[in-house]
């Protein structure tokens, strides 16, 4: 099955860097096509469109947005709509990050809502859901999926879950250097596809699930072989295009 390999590059980079980084990456692909990998950046709101120009005549690779507001347009100061991100040249958004529920307090419902708008307007979602390091010590690991995942999903058109994908980032690992280890990671990835077979049914069970927090290229291929792991989601290794084109091509 293919595995979806994303960059999340947070609030780093300027245009001209993005660009420059965009256009290394996009030469190792042209270089040395990547079999079975789908490949998605996440720059700035600001740098959307130099990153799909870059990205451009590279068919496994596309644009996306860190954040999106589930409406059309309107008197929302700071925020960004579908549409715009897909003018810009996205495809995919992600929802629900655990920097957007931690640092900016964005609830459950609202992360819901954000997943159901985006996807009905036509952009692929990627959903974050992830467990605190005080969830997990104190057992509630599967209670907190449960709740991100029904809360995010609530909405969702049947039609559209073709166009979904779930990444489990666990907090405590993001940013950190602390990688989930096999044997966290994979009962993880096995609570959410069991969650998400029971929330949105068959289709659930080929939902792309990608694993995230403290992903390097030493560590990327083994998270790869494991059960129920379709994919990367990357921060601070993705910043580099020779160190993200390494976990690629892990
Ligand atoms: P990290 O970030 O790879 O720097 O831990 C992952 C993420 O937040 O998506």
């Amino acid at each position: 099955m293919q595995k979806i390999i994303a960059a999340n590059w947070k609030m780093y980079k300027t245009r001209a860097e993005a660009r420059e980084t965009a256009a290394a990456l996009a030469r190792h692909l042209k270089e040395k096509q990547p079999e079975g990998r789908q490949v998605i950046v996440y720059p700035p709101f600001t740098a959307i469109a130099e990153v799909a120009a870059a990205l451009e005549g590279v068919t496994c690779a596309a644009a996306g947005g860190q954040d999106v507001y589930p409406a059309a347009e309107g008197a929302f100061t700071g925020e960004i709509s579908p549409r715009m991100l897909q003018d810009a040249g996205a495809s995919w958004v992600l929802t629900g990050h655990s920097e957007r529920r931690h640092v900016l307090l964005e609830s459950d419902e609202l992360v819901g809502r954000k997943t159901a708008f985006a996807l009905a307007q036509g952009l692929s979602v990627m959903l974050c859901i992830g467990e605190t390091l005080a969830e997990r010590e104190s057992g509630q690991l599967r209670a907190v999926l449960q709740r991100q995942l029904q809360a995010g999903l609530a909405e969702i058109a049947p039609a559209d879950v073709a166009r979904l994908a779930v990444a489990y980032e666990p907090v405590w690992a993001i940013g950190t250097g602390k990688v989930a280890g096999p044997q966290e990671a994979g009962e993880a990835h096995a609570i959410a596809r069991e969650l998400l077979r029971e929330i949105i049914g068959a289709a659930g069970e080929s939902t792309p699930l990608l694993y995230g927090g403290s992903v390097k290229p030493g560590n990327a291929a083994g998270l790869l072989a494991l059960d129920n792991v379709d994919g990367l989601l990357v921060g601070g290794a993705s910043l580099d295009a020779d160190s993200f084109a390494q976990i690629i091509f892990a």
